[in-house]
């Protein structure tokens, strides 16, 4: 869905979209398309690209916040979609930064010696709950999924240090207020846009740089990596100007920044596998290399992973 087909359906401009957020098109799933069929078609290819057999894989974490069902997790569809006879699988809810947390879950489980090889997905069909008479929200969001198959050994490269951290006094900076036990779904709900995502847009702008900068130093530190020698830092794609502001507060030049928001949009949980592949599959990522990723979403909810590649 390109920024001309948006300024058929609310008042804006490419120019606006552009210049604001960075954004140029996103990817739109079809009716007949579900989260798990989004998640189910990245998981294949990381499968695939590990060489892991599907018996070998143990755990199955996906993050979102548009699964295809109330109940039951949109895990256990993918696990059975996927055919995983082996895995745990279950739903993290932390928006945004789902994959970051998947991640660092599945690190745990490995290093307890719990699971020795997991499946992270993070995965969005964002265009199912977002308003498109909203042009405040709408230009925003893409649908997508990326996937990680994460192993443990001895050779010291892996995921080096995660971080976490949430604070829910902000959750209606951006949240979906109807549909849940709080407020029930109901006729007047849908018709005002309760039901669907709403969103402070410039208060979250703040916050985000602020704590998605904080998140890396922190990661960094306890890993104790200069900044000189990180490779590349991988950042959720929600807005051009938030990315180019951490960069800034990082002092890290924009090309050490991974950035690939015009093509995709806000895809949430997806956003940074997505970029993680295709900064791999650009050559941008080679063995050895620090790689930092850093999410900051709705909860609100941050975090960051500083991985030896
Ligand atoms: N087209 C044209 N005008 C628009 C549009 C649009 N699509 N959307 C908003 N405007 C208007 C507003 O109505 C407002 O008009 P007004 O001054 O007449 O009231 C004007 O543009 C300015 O609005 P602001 O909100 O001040 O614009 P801002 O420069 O802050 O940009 C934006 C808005 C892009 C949403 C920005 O605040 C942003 O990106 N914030 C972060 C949001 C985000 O990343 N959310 C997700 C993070 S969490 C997650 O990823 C799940």
């Amino acid at each position: 869905m390109t920024n001309a087909d948006f300024e058929r359906i609310v008042d804006t401009t490419d120019d606006w979209i552009v210049s604001r957020t960075g954004i140029r098109e996103r990817r739109i799933a079809d009716n007949g398309t579900s989260t798990s069929d989004m998640a189910v078609a990245a998981c294949q290819e990381a499968l695939k690209m590990s060489g892991c057999s599907h018996e070998e894989i143990d755990l199955l974490i996906l993050g979102t916040v548009t699964p295809d069902y109330r109940l039951p997790s949109c895990a256990c569809v993918v696990q059975e979609k996927m055919g995983l006879p082996n895995a745990a699988a279950f739903d993290v809810v932390s928006a945004c930064t789902g994959f970051i947390n998947g991640l660092s879950i599945a690190n745990s489980y490995i290093a307890s010696g719990h699971a020795k090889k997991a499946l992270i997905v993070g995965v969005e069909k964002l265009s199912a709950i977002v308003n498109y008479k909203d042009r405040n929200t709408c230009v925003l969001f893409g649908d997508g999924a990326g996937a990680a198959v994460v192993a443990g050994d001895d050779s010291g490269r892996g995921v080096l240090s995660t971080f976490m951290r949430s604070d829910g006094k902000m959750r209606e900076m951006l949240w979906i207020k109807a549909g849940g036990t709080t407020h029930q779904y109901s006729a007047e709900h849908a018709a005002s846009g309760a039901d669907k995502v709403l969103m402070n847009g410039s208060e979250i702008f703040k916050v985000a740089v602020k704590e998605m900068a904080n998140a890396v130093w922190h990661v960094m530190e306890d890993a104790g990596i200069d900044q000189s020698q990180v490779s590349l830092v991988v950042p959720h794609q929600a807005n051009i100007r938030i990315i180019e502001a951490l960069a800034r507060r990082l002092k890290v030049d924009k090309d050490k920044v991974y950035i690939n928001i015009s093509k995709y949009g806000n895809t949430s949980a997806a956003s940074v596998p997505i970029a993680l592949d295709e900064a791999y599959r650009e050559g941008r990522i080679k063995e050895g290399d620090h790689i930092v990723m850093v999410a900051f979403g709705g909860g609100l909810i941050w975090g960051s992973a500083l991985v030896k590649w």
